[in-house]
C-alpha cells in the first residue's frame, strides 16, 4: 500500500484495530462484544485488509465460506470455539443439524448478502491480478450458490426480492422499521435469554429487552422447525423484503457477473436475474407518491414506511433514475439525516419521534453506512457531497476513536471501541483518496 496521505496516522491506527481483532483467518468485530466471525463485518473488513494484506483478505472471505450450509446459505455468525462469552452461543442456535457444516459451529440465519462485492473489491485492490483471479475463480460456485439460495428458499414466490426472516439479518437489528412487524406475531412460549451484551455495553446503547424477548423467540422457533427454510416462510412470522437487504442481494449479483466476466464464465442467468431484481426494487419497493423506497411486509402485504437512513441505499446498487436520486440525495441532506453538526448520516431521521441519538440503529451514525452512501453519491455525480461526507466520516473516527456507532449531535463514540468495519473502512477510503 503506498499512501501520501496526511491521514497516515489514522491508517496506521485503524491497522492496529484488525491486527488486535484477528483471530488468525477471521477477524472479530470487536474485542469483548463480538468474539466471533460475523458475515456482512468479514465482508466489509476484507475491503479494508485488501490494502494492507490482500491474501488475508482472502483469507477473511474463504473462512466465512467454509461455514457455508448445503442450501447455500451463508450464516451471519461462525462461531470461535474459543469464546463462550457471547448469547446467543451455538447451543442456544441448535445448528448441530443434516444440512449445516459438521465441524464449524454456526448460528441459523444469515446477513445482509455483501460478500460478492467485497471479493470483487478486494480483487479490484489487489497488486497481483493473477493470484487475485485464482482467488476468484476459487469462490465463484460458493457465491454462486448463495445467490441461489436467497433466488430460491428466500423468494418462494419468484417475485425477484428475498425475504429475510429476523431482524438480525436485516444488519439494523433494532431499526424502527421492525417495531411494527416484530410485534404482529404472538409468542407462544416465554424464551429464556441471558442477555451479555447490555453487561458490556449501556443498556441505553443497545436493543431493548422487550425486542430481544422477540429475537430469542424467533430463534427458538425456528430451531425447532430444523432451520428448514420452507417451514420458516410458511409461519410467517417476520418474513420481510427489506430493501437494505435485497439492494446488497443485487450490488453482489452484479459482482458476481463481472466476477464471472474476470473468470471467463458464462453469467446470461445471473444478468437476467439482476435485471429482474432491479426491477422489482424499482416497482415493489418503490412508493411513487411519496418519492421513496420502503421495506415490505410479506406476510401482511403492507409497505413498512419508517424514517430510517436505508431509504437512501439503493443510490449504492444504482437503482433510482436520476430524477429519483436527485429527490433521495435532497433529503438526505437536509438537517434531519445530515445535521449541521457536520456528524452524519443519522440512522434515523431526528425529526422522527423514534429518533434517539444513542441507541444502536435508532438514530447513530455507522460508518459503513456512510461509506454505501459515498459510493452511491459518486455514481450520481455528486462528488461534492461524497467528498464531504467522506472527510467528516474521517473527522469522526479522528476525534472520538475507532466505535462501532456515533452520536450524530455530539459526535460520542457508542457501542464498542476498536471496532473492525469502522477501521476497515476508513482505510479503504484513505487509500481510495478521501481526506
Ligand atoms: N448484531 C447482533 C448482536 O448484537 C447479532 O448479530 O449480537
Amino acid at each position: 500500500m503506498q499512501l501520501y496521505s496526511s491521514r497516515h496516522v489514522l491508517v496506521d491506527q485503524a491497522r492496529i484495530v484488525l491486527s488486535n481483532n484477528d483471530l488468525g483467518c477471521s477477524t472479530k468485530p470487536a474485542p469483548q462484544l463480538y468474539p466471533h466471525q460475523w458475515n456482512w463485518d468479514s465482508a466489509f473488513i476484507a475491503i479494508g485488509l485488501a490494502h494492507v494484506n490482500e491474501l488475508r483478505a482472502q483469507t477473511e472471505i474463504r473462512t466465512l465460506l467454509k461455514a457455508q450450509w448445503f442450501n447455500g446459505m451463508i450464516p451471519h455468525i461462525v462461531f470461535n470455539p474459543e469464546a463462550s462469552d457471547y448469547h446467543p452461543g451455538p447451543e442456544y442456535w441448535k445448528t448441530a443439524i443434516p444440512g449445516a457444516p459438521s465441524t464449524i459451529r454456526t448460528s441459523g440465519i444469515t446477513q445482509p448478502p455483501i460478500l460478492a462485492h467485497a471479493a470483487l473489491e478486494v480483487y479490484r485492490n489487489s497488486d497481483h491480478k493473477q493470484a487475485a483471479r485464482l482467488f476468484l475463480a476459487d469462490i465463484y460456485a460458493d457465491l454462486l450458490l448463495q445467490t441461489e439460495f436467497l433466488l430460491s428458499a428466500r423468494d418462494p414466490l419468484q417475485q425477484g426480492l428475498a425475504f429475510i426472516c429476523h431482524p438480525w439479518e436485516s444488519g439494523m437489528d433494532n431499526a424502527t422499521n421492525w417495531d411494527k412487524p416484530l410485534n404482529n406475531f404472538n409468542l407462544n412460549f416465554q424464551p429464556r435469554f441471558m442477555r451479555r451484551d447490555n453487561q458490556k455495553i449501556a443498556g441505553s446503547q443497545r436493543p431493548s429487552d422487550d425486542e430481544y424477548r422477540r429475537y430469542s423467540y424467533l430463534v427458538q422457533r425456528y430451531a425447532m422447525e430444523q432451520w428448514d427454510q420452507a417451514k420458516i416462510y410458511s409461519l410467517g412470522l417476520f418474513n420481510i423484503q427489506s430493501i437494505l437487504f435485497n439492494v446488497l442481494h443485487l450490488k453482489s449479483m452484479q459482482a458476481l457477473a463481472e466476477i464471472g466476466r474476470i473468470i471467463g464464465q458464462d453469467c446470461h442467468k445471473i444478468k437476467d436475474q439482476i435485471a429482474a431484481t432491479k426491477e422489482a426494487i424499482k416497482t415493489t419497493l418503490w412508493n411513487a407518491d411519496l418519492g421513496r423506497y420502503h421495506d415490505l411486509d410479506l406476510t401482511t402485504e403492507a409497505p413498512i414506511i419508517s424514517e430510517n437512513l436505508s431509504q437512501f441505499l439503493p443510490l449504492f446498487a444504482g437503482i433510482p433514475k436520476q430524477e429519483q436520486a436527485e429527490l433521495l440525495i435532497t433529503k438526505l441532506a437536509s438537517p434531519d439525516f445530515w445535521p449541521e453538526s457536520g456528524w452524519g448520516i443519522c440512522s434515523q431521521s431526528r425529526g422522527s419521534a423514534k429518533f434517539d441519538a444513542q441507541r444502536y440503529w435508532r438514530g447513530p451514525v455507522w460508518i459503513n453506512m456512510n461509506w454505501m452512501i459515498i459510493k452511491g453519491l459518486e455514481l450520481y455525480g455528486r462528488a461534492d457531497l461524497a467528498r464531504r461526507l467522506a472527510h467528516e466520516t474521517l473527522q469522526l473516527v479522528e476525534q472520538n476513536g475507532f466505535y462501532e456507532y456515533f452520536n450524530p449531535e455530539t459526535g460520542q463514540g457508542l457501542g464498542s471501541d476498536s471496532f473492525s468495519w469502522t477501521a476497515a473502512l476508513v482505510i479503504d477510503l484513505i487509500t481510495s483518496g478521501y481526506e
